[in-house]
């Protein structure tokens, strides 16, 4: 196991459709947290264009969608600094398609649990 910390690349997209949806402020609030383990860029088009602003973070490729400045903290707290827990509500759905349907059995099952106490 390696003594270095997790080094992240967070992209940012700058393209059309982001940029009218806010990613110009997502971007700057991530360039408020830039550290020694985490670089921040902004990049083209992603690809996923109707449900920007994108956030993709490497090298992990995980994939954020419709992300406002308001979740950036929640993000670098939960994702890029202690716990290294992607931020599952933000996740791409049509990328992470496993984990968001993971989350909702999960979900379905804690309920199921509950139903029994
Ligand atoms: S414009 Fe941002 S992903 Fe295409």
């Amino acid at each position: 196991m390696s003594d270095h910390p997790q080094r992240y690349l967070v992209t940012v997209c700058q393209h059309r459709s982001c940029v009218r949806n806010g990613s110009a402020e997502v971007l700057a609030a991530f360039q408020q947290h830039q550290s020694a383990t985490m670089m921040v860029s902004a990049s083209e088009c992603q690809g996923q264009c109707g449900s920007g602003p994108t956030v993709r973070v490497m090298p992990t490729n995980v994939w954020y969608c419709q992300v406002k400045p308001t979740d950036v903290p929640t993000i670098v707290e939960q994702h890029l600094t202690a716990e290294g827990e992607p931020v599952t509500a933000l996740l791409n759905p049509r990328i992470h398609q496993t984990q968001a349907t993971y989350a909702n059995l999960a979900a379905q099952y804690q309920a199921f649990l509950q139903e029994e106490e």
